[in-house]
């Protein structure tokens, strides 16, 4: 590799910074991505990011279900510039839209931004996602938000998170009051108080008002007993807080907490430097060559995720990729591991909400996409030099099944070909029945989104009207050892047997209590909510 190649590998991957938002419907996502964005100078007044949502109902040629709802099945790459980096931000679809997409997309990411309410504390979507960034060992970087609002008390919230979740917290800034009476936060590295003031509309970016805590003005301006809660509180928060211990904070063991309210930019600028300071830059990813570092001189990246009819009027896909290594440039011509193909990367787009602009570089950390003839599939690589495969990405656990009928039969090809295509897609996950007699394929995804897509492009681009029967399980496992460790078990109950589509079994269970009680019943059963990775 030339040197010049090297030393730009090296700059671009330094300045560097990829993360995910993990949260629960309403904690205040899109308020903050907006204030990021603001902040980054990609947008120059917030409210920006809601209007394009609005106005899509109004003005874009999207698909046809997300007009009719209103809401974004994508899963958009935001990225902006702010100091001397280059953020990309990875929109994780959440509320309805709520699909297996959304645990994907961790795969591309290097950090999580994991987003509270701070009246509500954790929530069931955050932890499902805080599950699958465990998974991955992602650093994981807490904001609680609203503190502008009633809230709950600080410590109360990091304890929640040190029990629930078994992360250490240290604490980057610590607020002064809450609600009605939310002062500010107190930044323990700089030893200043970031002064709220609630006359900021929050629209534009805005200085913070600072003050030393140690400034006798800081006394004169809180009340007497808020002054005297917050040093008491300060006291003991340097007792038991653990000092900050990067290389926990990189391994997801340890999740640096910030106190905000996003909605009034308040914290969200002392977040952002915190977090280009503490972030883990692009990371090594693990590949049949073993670890390729994002400076190995040749490019190479995997899909994380495929989106069909973006655009109806040319019905093409697009696959999402991540940069792992080298440097991407336009119309590059790459292998493709999987099918051993050569394939030339025209017209890659950079993706920026709604609007497609074509890119001509990329580097480690960027995510491009590429219009997909059809030939990718989830978890594909696609590289340049020798041959390497990165790990894939596993089949998480559905919530929702159901049949799916084909009522006509003379349809019966269409209805074939369109499931196995929207399968191989990672539209949705398909299962079988152990009973030969029950032939209908089996929808099984994590959201109910997943379900209307497949029925929608089934009609659409196959021509089939289909029926869903809803079965009543919520919980999905997979058996590690295969058929021989559950033949071993003998007879079970709550749970049914059915096959995934490469004929590995799986449970299903109506409810986590049943799978709790044969967890009970049969200890040596090992049970995953994660497929294992086909080879
Ligand atoms: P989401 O994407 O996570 O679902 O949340 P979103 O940003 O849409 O925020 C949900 C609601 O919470 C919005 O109110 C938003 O204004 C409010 N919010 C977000 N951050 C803060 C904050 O720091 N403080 C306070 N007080 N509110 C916050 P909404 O009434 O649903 O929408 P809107 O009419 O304000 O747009």
């Amino acid at each position: 590799m030339t040197t010049e190649l090297l030393a730009e590998l090296i700059d671009a991957v330094e300045c560097r910074r990829n993360f995910a938002i993990i949260s629960h419907p309403d904690a205040g996502k899109t308020t903050l991505t907006e204030k990021l964005l603001l902040y980054g100078g990609a947008i120059h007044e917030a409210g920006s990011v809601k209007a394009r949502r609005d106005q899509r109902n109004a003005t874009s040629d999207w698909m046809e279900m997300e007009k009719q709802r209103g809401i974004s099945i994508t899963s958009t790459v935001l990225q902006f510039s702010y100091k001397d980096f280059m953020i990309n931000l990875l929109d994780t679809p959440g509320h309805q839209d709520f699909s297996e997409d959304t645990y994907r997309t961790l795969a591309a990411a290097d950090n999580a931004v994991m987003l509270i309410d701070a009246a509500k504390g954790l929530e069931p979507q955050t932890r499902k996602l805080f599950e699958v960034c465990k998974l991955r060992g992602l650093p994981i970087f807490t904001f609680a938000n609203k503190m502008d609002r009633p809230c709950r008390s600080p410590l109360d919230l990091m304890d929640e998170i040190e029990q629930e979740l078994g992360l250490q917290v240290y604490l980057v800034n610590y607020p002064i009051g809450g609600g009605d009476r939310f002062k500010g936060v107190f930044d323990r590295a700089t030893r200043q108080v970031h002064l709220f003031e609630r006359s900021i509309h929050g629209s534009k970016a805005a200085k913070d008002n600072i003050i030393d805590v140690d400034d006798p003005r800081l006394e004169a301006l809180l009340e007497p007993d808020l002054y005297a809660e917050f040093c008491e509180e300060l006291e003991l928060v340097e007792g038991v807080c653990p000092a900050l211990d990067l290389e926990a904070v990189h391994a997801g063991k340890m999740t640096p907490m910030f106190f905000g309210s996003a909605m009034t930019n308040f914290g969200v600028e002392l977040f952002l430097n915190s977090f280009l300071d503490y972030g883990l830059k692009p990371t090594p990813h693990n590949s049949s060559q073993g670890e390729i570092a994002p400076t190995h001189p040749e490019f190479s990246g995997f899909v994380f995720k495929l989106q069909a009819n973006m655009d109806p009027r040319h019905r093409d896909r697009v696959a999402f990729v991540r940069v792992c290594s080298g440097k991407f440039e336009k119309d590059m011509a790459v292998s493709h591991a999987r099918t051993g193909k050569t394939v030339r990367l025209s017209r890659p787009q950079k993706l920026f909400a709604q609007d497609r602009e074509v890119i001509d570089i990329a580097y480690p950390g960027d995510v491009i996409g590429l219009n997909n003839p059809g030939m990718f599939a989830i978890g594909d690589t696609i590289y340049l030099g020798s041959k390497l495969e990165y790990e894939g990405i596993p089949c998480f656990s559905p919530e929702l099944f159901a049949f799916l009928r084909n009522p006509n039969p003379s349809k019966f090809k269409q209805f074939n070909k369109g499931v196995s295509e929207l399968q191989e897609e990672g539209a949705v996950q398909i299962m079988y029945s152990a009973d030969e007699a029950k032939r209908d394929p089996i929808l099984a995804a994590v959201g109910q989104l997943q379900m209307e897509v497949v029925q929608f492009r089934l009609q659409n681009e196959y021509g089939v009207e289909t029926q869903l029967d809803w079965l009543p399980y919520t919980v999905a496992r997979w058996v590690d050892g295969g058929w021989e460790a559950l033949d071993k078990v003998g007879r079970i109950f709550n749970t049914v047997v059915v096959k995934d589509m490469w004929g590995r079994p799986v449970l299903l269970f109506k409810n986590i209590w049943n799978f709790q009680q044969l967890q009970g019943d049969h200890p040596e059963l090992e049970l995953s909510a994660i497929a294992p990775l086909t080879t």
